[in-house]
């Protein structure tokens, strides 16, 4: 059980809680993740650590309505506890001093990518961060993530703030620009990895990206979450979330995201019915 100390709407969708979790907090470094339960009966979902405080013993969540277990974990009420949480889950992501370091954010991806934002910010390196959403009142965390590195570019498909356009176009508009990078780390959907990706490695940066398949046990027992990379079979759980993001087969990664679409579709209008049922 872990008890959600406070509760805050970050987007239309897209929610922050911030859960009592000391172990947790002392132990997690930036790229890890927690797999929790909100109830007894709900699905295992998995969720990065958006942030953490050792000392004061909580971690946050960020996490968007996507299905019915996250229309579940909304649903609890400050001072609830979430049935089960584990973790911390995964390897962290390697953080050493490259240089010039850029990361790339999409939509609710901007969430797993701010942790990883800051450490290597604390770690020296100079960080350039783009982060992208499909209108203004989607962009999330943009005020920590502009206090935890050096430029914060912003991109909204609909042009409400910032550049006009995906967070591949402004990349494109830095490399005519001349700017050079290190290393990259891409979160967000999968067609923005991919598209994201071949452009940082074309231009010869060092890429990685967070994969986040479907996950069950979390313990590399499943077989849920496999991936190929490097023309192997890798569980994101245990071997992941980030892997060379020039080694993903993509296109396989999309396909089985997809494979559980309509079954999630129908989950999610029953839960509904319930609600409108029950009120
Ligand atoms: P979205 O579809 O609104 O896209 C967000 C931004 O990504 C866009 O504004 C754009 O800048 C960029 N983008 C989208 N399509 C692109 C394309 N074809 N080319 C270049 N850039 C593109 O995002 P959303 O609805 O917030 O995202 C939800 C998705 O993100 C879900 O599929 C979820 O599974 C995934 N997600 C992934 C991770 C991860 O760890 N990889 C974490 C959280 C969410
Ligand atoms: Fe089961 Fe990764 S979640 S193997």
């Amino acid at each position: 059980m872990a008890k959600i100390l406070e509760k805050e709407r970050l987007s239309e969708a897209v929610w922050r809680f911030r859960l009592h979790a000391p172990r947790i907090a002392r132990k997690r470094k930036a790229g890890q993740f927690v797999i929790l339960r909100p109830l007894e009966d709900s699905e295992r979902i998995p969720l990065t650590v958006a942030g953490a405080d050792p000392e004061a013993g909580w971690i946050d969540i960020i996490f968007q309505v996507m299905g019915k277990t996250t229309m579940q974990l909304r649903d609890l009420p400050e001072g609830a506890s979430v049935r089960d949480l584990a973790g911390p889950l995964g390897k962290p992501t390697h953080i050493e001093r490259f240089g010039r370091a850029l990361c790339v954010g999409g939509g609710v991806g901007v969430a797993p990518l701010y942790p990883i934002i800051s450490a290597l910010f604390a770690a020296g390196n100079h960080v350039t961060t783009i982060i992208g959403a499909r209108t203004e009142e989607l962009i999330i965390l943009e005020d920590d993530i502009k206090a935890s590195c050096n430029r914060l570019l912003i991109a909204t498909d609909d042009g409400s703030h910032g550049t006009k356009g995906f967070v591949s176009d402004v990349f494109k508009g830095l490399t005519e620009a001349g700017e050079k990078f290190d290393v990259a780390f891409v979160i967000g959907p999968v067609i923005m990895m991919k598209v994201t990706t071949a452009l940082t490695v074309a231009a010869g940066i060092k890429t990685y990206a967070s994969l986040n398949p479907i996950m069950i046990d979390g313990t590399g027992m499943c077989g849920g979450c496999r991936v190929t990379v490097n023309g192997q079979t890798k569980f994101a759980c245990v071997d992941g979330p980030e892997f060379d993001a020039s080694q993903i087969a993509w296109d396989e990664t999309v396909t089985r995201l997809n494979a559980y679409k309509s079954f999630e579709a129908r989950v999610r209008e029953n839960y509904h019915e319930c609600k409108i049922a029950n009120a």
